[in-house]
């Protein structure tokens, strides 16, 4: 998969969470619990499908407007992340 955020392109397995693969490449999003609870780890999905998994916690705007927790997002097709 390829992700795609501000001028950065980069590829990541599939089933490499958003937030490491963010993390491997240089961008570094506010992270803290890594577990979905928190909500620091936010990032907008502006084009592309993400699994989210059931441990997130979502604020109730969050898929409305496209945030994911990216600590616990996969990427399902290339995305393009707003951080
Ligand atoms: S770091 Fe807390 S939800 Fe991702």
């Amino acid at each position: 998969m390829t992700v795609t955020c501000g001028t950065a392109s980069f590829s990541t397995p599939r089933n490499r969470r958003l937030l490491d693969a963010l993390e491997d490449n240089g961008i570094r999003p506010e992270v803290a619990c890594r577990s979905g609870e928190c909500g620091l780890c936010r990032v907008r999905v502006a084009e592309g499908t993400v699994h989210r998994a059931e441990e997130a916690r979502p604020r109730l705007c969050d898929e409305r407007f496209g945030y994911v927790h990216s600590c616990v997002s996969y990427p399902l097709t290339n995305v393009t992340l707003e951080v």
